[in-house]
């Protein structure tokens, strides 16, 4: 990259969005991995006659994946940076992709999953990460949103790609052989990832945090325009200075709460029950008289709904702030929820009411808890060791998103749908009143002003 140094205060716009946009393909292939299997697990499970538990761990093996990348891509990126990681993770994509489209028995399909989650895991947490680190501090939420734009996008899209390659050939061609290009085609998105952030600059901060100064200053300078480069640079070099880079530092007083609200909030975002909601709503659709279609109809909707209200809190994060996002969100998640468990109750699940709710639902939880969450671990860290404690939040979101998809199906059976939805309610509530509560607004602060907040106690 030439080091032309600008004095200008102009700010390469083309240059922030197109790099965030990059790292952003990270939620694409997340996307892309955890809903991949739901067009391919009915052929699985005829051609190596899956026991429930074994079709249970087929499923889930990829988010044991996750929670492994999630876990060690802290301290591998706080070593050898971002950008090496981010690499690494859409290797492990596309290797995980091949060998699962290749794999001979439901062992090594297990194990493909594994080695594919370990790079979604890796990518769901460094792809917020290196965004934030790179964005001007006034359009960090908006851009941070791109990557559950993203996986929004990766999670519609891919029911068109299994659709797509079902309908290529009987039911015996895709017993033995569609579903393998189903997870083969990973391989694309997997490659364009790797190709893509070799184009990209390294976090300035990781940078700065290494000792290359100017390095660091021509990228703060592209972003940022001068004046506001040589305030960051100054700011980050001495919010560095007072950093021990040690994870102890996390569980002094003023940092301890931000490691709380990193983690409380990840699994408040899996224990209100999007993923369940996702899982289960076909059956509430078709109750509703959709009948066949009842699938279709709901990725259409759910997923057109869904990327519709990502949109609304792209537009309005940085605007109205995280804090209103969470609380307007997780209050209407809460009404639904509760109407959602009543209809369950008298047994009304039959008409519209529902169908409504349910993507009122989804709507709340896309304008706030879904992009929010993702946007505030990768801010509210210190940079030292902000790889790390986002991997600690992260961690605790895969591991919430597991016991969620886990125990799902047990709550329905054990306690009834009702109470189940009503569970996920009061989860809810407890997200409203913790934001209430714990959660500062770190909107339009740089990721140095939001580190002093908590230092202030
Ligand atoms: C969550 C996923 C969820 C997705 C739905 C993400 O923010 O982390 O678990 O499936 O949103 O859009």
């Amino acid at each position: 990259m030439a080091k032309t140094v600008h004095s200008s205060d102009r700010v390469d716009v083309g240059f922030v969005v197109l790099t965030s946009l990059v790292a952003a393909v990270g939620g694409l292939l997340f996307g892309y991995d955890t809903a991949v299997i739901s067009g391919a697990i009915g052929f699985m499970q005829q051609l190596f006659h899956l026991t429930p538990f074994m079709q249970g761990w087929t499923v889930s093996s990829l988010i044991v994946g996750a929670i492994i990348g999630a876990a060690c891509s802290g301290f591998l990126s706080d070593r050898f940076g971002r950008k090496r990681i981010l690499m690494l993770s859409a290797i492990l994509f596309s290797l995980g992709a091949i060998a699962s489209a290749t794999a001979g028995s439901v062992t090594w399909f297990t194990i493909a999953r594994i080695v594919g989650g370990i790079g979604v895991g890796i990518a769901s947490t460094l792809s917020p990460l290196y965004i934030s680190e790179i964005a001007p501090f006034r359009h960090r939420g908006r851009l941070v949103s791109l990557y559950q734009l993203a996986v929004v996008i990766g999670i519609s899209a891919i029911y068109f790609v299994d659709a797509g390659v079902a309908s290529l050939g009987g039911t015996e061609w895709d017993i033995h052989t569609g579903w393998r290009w189903m997870f083969g085609l990973g391989l694309v998105p997997g490659i364009v990832f790797l190709v893509l952030l070799a184009f990209v600059p390294e976090s300035p901060r990781w940078l700065l945090k290494q000792g290359h100064e100017s390095q660091a200053f021509y990228i703060l300078l592209r972003v940022n325009g001068s004046t506001q480069a040589k305030r960051e640079l100054d700011d980050i070099k001495q919010a560095i200075a007072t950093e021990t880079g040690r994870l102890r530092q996390l569980f002094r007083p003023g940092f301890r709460r931000a490691l709380w609200v990193g983690v409380i909030l990840s699994i408040f975002q899996q224990v209100t029950g999007i993923n369940a909601v996702m899982y289960y709503a076909p059956e509430i659709f078709k109750q509703t008289g959709a009948g066949q279609n009842a699938s279709l109809i709901q990725t259409i909707l759910v997923g057109a709904v869904n990327l519709l209200f990502t949109l609304v809190a792209l537009w309005l994060i940085d605007r109205v702030g995280r804090k209103v996002l969470l609380l307007v969100g997780s209050g209407c998640m809460t009404i639904c929820l509760i109407v959602v468990g009543f209809a369950f109750h008298t047994g009304h699940i039959q008409g519209y009411l529902v169908l409504i709710f349910i993507l009122l639902f989804v709507a709340s939880f896309a304008m706030s808890l879904g992009p929010v969450v993702w946007v505030v671990i990768s801010e509210i860290f210190p940079t030292h060791i902000r790889g790390r404690a986002t991997a600690i939040a992260s961690l605790a979101l895969w591991a919430a998103d597991y016991l969620v998809s886990q125990t799902f199906p047990v709550l329905l059976t054990g306690i009834g749908a009702a109470l189940t939805f009503w569970v996920f309610a009061v989860m809810s509530v407890l997200t409203f009143l913790f934001t209430i509560g714990v959660v500062p607004e770190t909107k339009e602060k740089t990721l140095e002003q939001i580190e002093q907040l908590w230092s202030r106690g």
